[in-house]
């Protein structure tokens, strides 16, 4: 293998390309805690296609990053029971026995977290971090691993990147970082990334950076990734597809042009209404949504979000609402009795315009 040789034609696959990349089926993911069982992804269903950008959005608490976990197959077995399925190109991850799941972490599915500083270790230099999973996964020597790991800070966009490979992580900056930890998790040609809140903590343009990176990266692979924020803004021009989570379920799932030209739930609307807007001024604070997320270890009957929601009526508060299709869109989802007008939602402007 030649020197030039990419990550990305190191892994010469024969795929058999029908079908979904992932299907969840009413997956359900508990802890036990001291004061009872916590149900944090609680009857979530979805499905990838190959390629695809999936964004996941919901408040804090809402089981956005105990469900990328649960995908990836990285909760501690000791203290999580799961039921459900979670199936990554017909492979079972719900309760795969390790061997398995060391065989598609990096190499098929990877992660990159909030912040690099814990996925990454102060005290080794970026070489060995990257290298190593090549040298687990392929049978690269070291000099071609070494290679590949130049290639790919270049294409992640670090300066001088035969140089910087061997600097340690605290000598580089939270964007530099953060563009390491997508290069270790590229390094194997995944076919899915999924990216927690990838660029909370970073200014704001090393974020929109780091997301247009993220976007032509997977472009250019045909990677699928699923990109988990807070912030509406943030998948509104970045994502195919948008699945809202509340309380530990996928409330609403559309299309993005759909989910934001008639968003059906009370709950996605006020989550829209709480993100920034770059009109604001700089210093404007988040307006949070009015009232406290549930306690999941007493979950209400009902809707879950009936206690904060304007448009709440006795059933809601009574009656869970069904996952169901809209009518006139079967790929748009909701949960809600109540749901918003078409058209009511109005219009996000994020850093690309107006959508
Ligand atoms: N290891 C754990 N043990 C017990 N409960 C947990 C554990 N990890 C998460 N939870 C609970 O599961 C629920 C979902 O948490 P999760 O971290 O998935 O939320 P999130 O949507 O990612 O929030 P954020 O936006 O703050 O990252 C929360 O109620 C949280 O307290
Ligand atoms: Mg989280």
């Amino acid at each position: 293998m030649s020197n030039d040789t990419t990550a990305t034609d190191a892994f010469p696959q024969a795929e058999d390309l029908s079908g979904p990349l992932l299907t969840v089926k009413d997956l359900r993911t508990t802890f036990s805690t001291p004061r009872g069982d916590l149900t944090a992804v609680d009857g979530v269903s979805l499905e990838l296609g190959r390629g695809e950008t999936l964004g996941i959005v919901g408040e804090s608490g809402s089981g956005k990053t105990v469900l990328s976990r649960s995908i990836m197959g990285l909760l501690p077995r000791s203290k999580t029971t799961q039921s459900g399925s979670i199936l990554f190109e017909g492979t079972e991850i719900v309760d795969a026995p390790d061997a398995t799941l060391r065989d598609i972490w990096g190499a098929k599915i990877a992660m990159v977290f909030q912040d690099p500083m814990t996925s990454l270790n102060p005290v080794v230099r970026i070489e060995r971090q990257i290298t190593e999973s090549l040298r687990l996964h392929t049978t690269m020597d070291k000099a071609e691993a070494k290679a590949t790991a130049i290639s790919l800070l270049g294409q992640v966009g670090i300066p001088s990147p035969a140089e910087r490979v061997r600097a340690y992580p605290f000598q580089l900056s939270g964007g530099m970082r953060q563009r390491v930890t997508i290069a270790i998790a590229l390094a194997c040609s995944p076919r899915l990334l999924l990216a927690d809140e990838p660029t909370t903590g970073l200014d704001v343009t090393v974020q929109a950076q780091i997301l247009d990176l993220l976007s032509s990266l997977q472009a250019e692979r045909h990677m699928a990734v699923i990109l988990v924020t807070h912030d509406l803004g943030v998948v509104a021009t970045r994502t195919d597809r948008i699945a809202v989570m509340y309380a530990g379920h996928i409330v609403e799932m559309a299309s993005t042009r759909r989910l934001f030209a008639s968003m059906a739930m009370p709950y996605t609307q006020a989550l829209l209404k709480s993100t920034p807007r770059i009109s604001d001024p700089s210093h404007t604070r988040l307006t949070a949504i009015d009232g406290r997320p549930p306690d999941l270890i007493n979950p209400p009957t009902g809707c879950a979000f009936a206690p904060r929601c304007d448009y709440a009526t006795e059933q809601c508060r009574i009656e869970a609402p069904p996952l169901r299709t809209a009518p006139e869109d079967p790929t748009h989802l909701f949960a809600c009795w109540n749901p918003l007008q078409t058209g009511h939602a109005g219009t996000v402007t994020t850093a690309k315009g107006e959508l």
